[in-house]
């Protein structure tokens, strides 16, 4: 213990004895059960008289930090652990950064907590039905790996992940043309993780990054939390229209633009091929990196889809991010990168920072489902089984949904999406249909500026047909009751308040 009197002060030095050994309880540097010195050995350490030493531990004792007992002495009380004695509780939301303010949009967490809830049919979430999860096979790969690998499956790995791992990956994107070598690959914890890596590299507070609108809520989430200023762009029938990118391009500097041209999230709409192409040409022109999120693409429900970007970029300028989440295991967590090398590298070394390399078990199961083609099969059973839920929510949608409601009709994917009927607000809805026990997501989530109020987000993929057409009916029942509230002058309610998710 260490006490530094200064004698020219006009707090007296008993005082300065209690708020110096406070200090060093709070800081730790008096550890609970420390005993101070004997009264009569630090009064001839400080020269100072007994009485001021006595006082002093009497001071102590009266906070509850320290107790005495005749005998034992004076010692640091264990009532410091609880906090129960200190002056204040820590004041957290002072320390907060910036960045931790910006990342303060719990809609995500929100979402994830509403899937599996009992009673409530689920168009929330986009996340696949664990009733195919392939348990079995999993269970196979697992054993296999273990008997192969035994401890070697958990010592550390690659940071950018392991090498047959990349190479099975290059194999599967051959599939949809892109041709990459596993030195362009980066294996991530999901797809979402992806999107922070990218905007850890590429982006400072204030940078603009081009989206569509609306757009993925958690890409909306990344940009926001490292302070980019999000440039919107709408959506036609064809994915981005370009018209309006160039006036965006011409007039900023964006980053990058950020879009998903395969059954895009929420709105379900792919972009044809001579879109694909002229949108190339007008980032080449303007020297803008792409962004292509492509976590549907597989999911065709009828003819493939246009090429990917990145298939069709021979400029080195898109960075392709996929993953395993909507085709075979969210838990799993595994998807991957295919970029240029140079950004390929500036991934790697940030990824070092945030978890430093993709789990290496889970990487060897996944290996084992590529090389085996048992992905393939799983992907190629999951398609008409997805494409008949899609097709029972829009028959359910055509049979039941009142005139002036409109919805998308997607190629593929998991997501349709639906304009309300009048101005009816779809938050107000939200709240409605989950007394009716059914659950979406509402537009303005998706929106870069909180537009999109009157449309809503239906997935199709996470609940069976009949739970699809049940769950239609009880939305319709909620859609019609607000109509009816709406049309009457009297109850028209406000925009109801909870956050969108319910
Ligand atoms: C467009 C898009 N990108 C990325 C993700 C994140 O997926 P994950 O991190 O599970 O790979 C999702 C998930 O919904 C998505 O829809």
């Amino acid at each position: 213990m260490e006490i530094h009197l200064d004698r020219e002060s006009a707090t007296p030095l008993y005082r300065q004895i209690v708020a110096q050994v406070i200090a060093q309880i709070e800081d730790g540097r008096l550890a609970v059960g420390t005993l101070l010195p004997p009264e009569r050995k630090l009064a001839d350490r400080l020269d100072v008289n007994r009485t001021t030493v006595v006082t002093a531990y009497r001071d102590l004792v009266a906070t509850g930090m320290v107790e005495a007992r005749v005998g034992r002495g004076t010692w640091v009380s264990d009532a410091v652990m609880d906090g129960a004695n200190l002056p204040q509780p820590l004041a957290w939301q002072t320390l907060f950064s910036p960045t931790a303010e910006r990342l303060r949009d719990p809609v995500m967490r929100d979402l994830l907590a509403t899937v599996g809830r009992p009673g409530m049919i689920g168009f929330g979430a986009g996340a696949p039905e664990p009733e195919f999860f392939p348990v079995d096979l999993f269970r196979r790969a697992m054993s296999e790996a273990l008997d192969t690998h035994g401890a070697n499956l958990f010592v550390y790995g690659a940071v950018q992940g392991w090498l047959p791992l990349r190479e099975a990956l290059v194999a599967w994107m051959a599939r949809g043309g892109i041709q990459a070598s596993a030195e362009q690959v980066v294996v991530l914890h999901g797809s979402q993780q992806g999107l922070d890596l990218v905007a850890r590299v590429l982006l400072e507070p204030g940078d603009a990054v081009v989206v569509e609108s609306p757009t993925y809520l958690g890409a909306l989430q990344v940009f926001r939390g490292a302070g980019a200023r999000l440039l919107p762009v709408a959506l036609d029938q064809e994915g981005m229209r370009l018209d309006l990118l160039e006036q965006v391009l011409a007039r900023h500097r964006p980053k990058f633009i950020y879009t998903l041209p395969t059954y895009q999230n929420p709105t379900g709409v792919t972009m044809p091929l001579a879109r694909r192409h002229a949108l190339l040409a007008l980032a080449a022109r303007y020297g803008v990196p792409i962004v292509e999120d492509d976590p549907y693409g597989e999911l065709h429900y009828g003819d493939e889809p246009p090429p990917r970007l990145a298939a069709l970029d021979r400029r080195g300028l898109v960075i392709y991010l996929s993953t395993m989440s909507k085709l075979f295991l969210p838990g799993l967590r595994l998807g991957w990168l295919a970029a240029p090398p140079p950004l390929v590298e500036a991934v790697t070394l940030a990824r070092q920072n945030v978890d430093i390399h993709p789990n290496s078990a889970m990487q060897h199961i996944l290996h084992t489902f590529l090389t085996r083609g048992w992905l393939a099969e799983h992907v190629a059973a999951l398609r008409p089984t997805y494409q008949a839920r899609r097709d029972a929510m829009l028959a359910a949608l055509d049979r039941m949904a009142p005139a002036g409601m409109s919805w998308s009709a997607p190629a593929g994917g998991y997501f349709i999406w639906c304009q309300l009927p009048g101005g009816m607000r779809a938050r107000t809805l939200a709240v409605e249909a989950a007394r009716e026990g059914v659950s979406f997501v509402t537009g303005d989530a998706f929106s870069p500026n909180g537009n999109a109020r009157n449309a809503i987000r239906l997935n199709f993929t996470g609940a069976s047909e009949d739970e699809i057409t049940e769950g239609i009916r009880r939305l319709m029942v909620a859609v019609r009751r607000l109509a009816r509230r709406d049309a009457s002058p009297a109850r028209a309610a406000p925009d109801a308040g909870p956050r969108p998710v319910v």
